[in-house]
C-alpha cells in the first residue's frame, strides 16, 4: 500500500475512458461547440490496462470507470473483461448516464461489477430535457429498472440547482422508500466548461440537508462507508438511504484515497488541480513499468493537502466534467 505526503493511503483510480457524451447537462458542459479529442490522444485500452497494471501493484485495488459517458466508446465491455482479471483490482465500478447501459447489464453482472452509479438530477421528462438538452428520461429509468431487477447496487446523482430541480428533492427521496438504493445530492462544482454560474453557490450540503430535514423531520444520520464523500442519512422504514455529497465545499479531502485519469491520459492527484504529469506522452516515448512506477510515486509524494491548495496552484477552472473525468 503507498501512502501520499500526507499520510493518506493511495488506493482508488477513477479512470475516465472517453471525453465524449451523448448528453449536454447543464453544469458539465456547455449546449454546443464542445470540442471533443481526437481518437489518437485518447488512451488505447491497451494502454490504460497496462497503467492499471502498475498501479494495482502500488496498492490501487478499486477502479470506477467514468467518462464522458463511459458506454459511448466502443469495445467497452472487451475492455471490462480484461481490467476484472487484473490481480489485486478488488472492486470495479462505472458511473453512467444509462442512455446505452441497459442492454449490457447482464454482461456487467457476469463480470462482477460491483456497483454502478447512475445520474439522473429528475424524475420529470421536462426538467429532464431542460438539465440535459436530451429528451432521454425513458431510457435513464429503464437502466434503473433493469439494475434493480438484476440486483445490482445502485447510486443515484442528482446535481442540486437552483430553478432545474429542486422539486425532486422529495420525488427522487421517496425512490428510497421501496428500494434499496442511495440517492445522493451533490453540491455542483464550477466544471462548466465555462466557469460558475453562481457568484456563490446557494445549495450547499447544509442547505440541502435542512431541506431534508425540514420534508423529512425524523431523517437520520447513519455510518458513512470508509473513504467516502458522500454524508449518509435513513428516512426511518425506507429501504433505501440519502447521501450528501458537498463536491464544491470539499470537507472530505483528508481521507482522500482518490487518483485520476483523464481520457487523454494526465494523471490528477486531485479533481481540483490541473494535471500534474502527462502519462501519456511517457508511456508513447518508450518507459517501461519501472519508469511508470517512478512517475507515480513522485507524485503521490506531491499531492496537494486539499481541493482548495489543489485549485490555488492552477489557473481558474475552465474545463468540463466530461474533460476532467467526474
Ligand atoms: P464511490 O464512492 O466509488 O461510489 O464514488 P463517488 O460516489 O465519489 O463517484 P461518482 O462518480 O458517482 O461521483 C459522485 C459525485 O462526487 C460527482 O459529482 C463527483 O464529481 C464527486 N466526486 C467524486 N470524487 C470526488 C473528489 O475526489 N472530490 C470532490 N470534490 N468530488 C468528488
Ligand atoms: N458538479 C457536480 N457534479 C457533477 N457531475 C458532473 N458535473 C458536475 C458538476 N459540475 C456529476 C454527474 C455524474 C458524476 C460523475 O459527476 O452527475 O453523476
Ligand atoms: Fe454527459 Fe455526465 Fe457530463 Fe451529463 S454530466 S453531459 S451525462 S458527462
Amino acid at each position: 500500500m503507498i501512502f501520499d505526503n500526507h499520510n493518506r493511503p493511495i488506493s482508488y483510480l477513477r479512470l475516465a475512458v472517453t471525453d465524449r457524451c451523448n448528453l449536454r447537462c447543464f453544469y458539465c458542459m456547455p449546449e454546443e461547440g464542445i470540442k471533443y479529442l481526437p481518437k489518437h490522444q485518447l488512451l488505447t485500452y491497451e494502454e490504460m490496462e497496462r497503467l492499471v497494471r502498475v498501479l494495482a501493484k502500488l496498492g490501487v485495488s478499486k477502479v470506477r470507470l467514468t467518462g464522458g459517458e463511459p458506454f459511448v466508446r466502443n469495445g467497452l465491455m472487451e475492455f471490462l473483461e480484461q481490467l476484472a482479471s487484473i490481480d489485486g483490482i478488488q472492486e470495479w465500478n462505472i458511473t453512467t448516464n444509462g442512455i446505452l447501459t441497459a442492454p449490457h447489464i447482464p454482461e456487467l453482472v457476469r463480470l462482477g461489477v460491483g456497483s454502478v452509479n447512475l445520474s439522473i438530477d429528475t424524475l420529470d421528462r421536462e426538467r429532464f430535457r431542460l438539465i440535459t438538452r436530451r429528451d432521454e428520461l425513458p431510457a435513464v429509468r429503464q437502466t434503473l429498472d433493469a439494475l434493480l431487477a438484476h440486483q445490482v447496487p445502485v447510486k443515484l446523482n442528482a446535481v442540486v440547482m437552483e430553478g432545474k430541480n429542486i422539486e425532486d428533492i422529495p420525488l427522487l427521496s421517496e425512490l428510497t422508500r421501496e428500494s434499496p438504493i442511495e440517492v445522493r445530492f451533490i453540491e455542483e462544482m464550477p466544471f462548466n466548461g465555462g466557469g460558475s454560474h453562481y457568484p456563490v453557490l446557494t445549495w450547499t450540503h447544509q442547505r440541502i440537508l435542512s431541506e431534508l430535514k425540514s420534508l423529512y423531520p425524523d431523517i437520520q444520520k447513519i455510518p458513512d462507508p470508509a473513504n467516502s464523500t458522500s454524508y449518509s442519512y435513513q428516512i426511518p422504514g425506507y429501504k433505501g438511504t440519502i447521501g450528501i455529497i458537498a463536491a464544491f465545499t470539499r470537507s472530505f479531502c483528508g481521507s482522500c484515497n482518490r487518483i485520476r485519469l483523464t481520457a487523454q491520459g494526465t494523471l490528477k492527484t486531485c479533481l481540483y488541480d490541473s494535471g500534474v504529469l502527462d502519462v501519456r506522452a511517457l508511456l508513447r516515448s518508450g518507459a517501461d513499468d519501472a519508469d511508470l512506477t517512478a512517475a507515480f510515486l513522485k507524485a503521490f509524494a506531491h499531492r496537494p493537502k486539499n481541493g482548495f491548495e489543489a485549485e490555488q496552484q492552477r489557473s481558474p477552472v475552465t474545463e468540463s466534467m466530461s474533460t476532467i473525468g467526474g
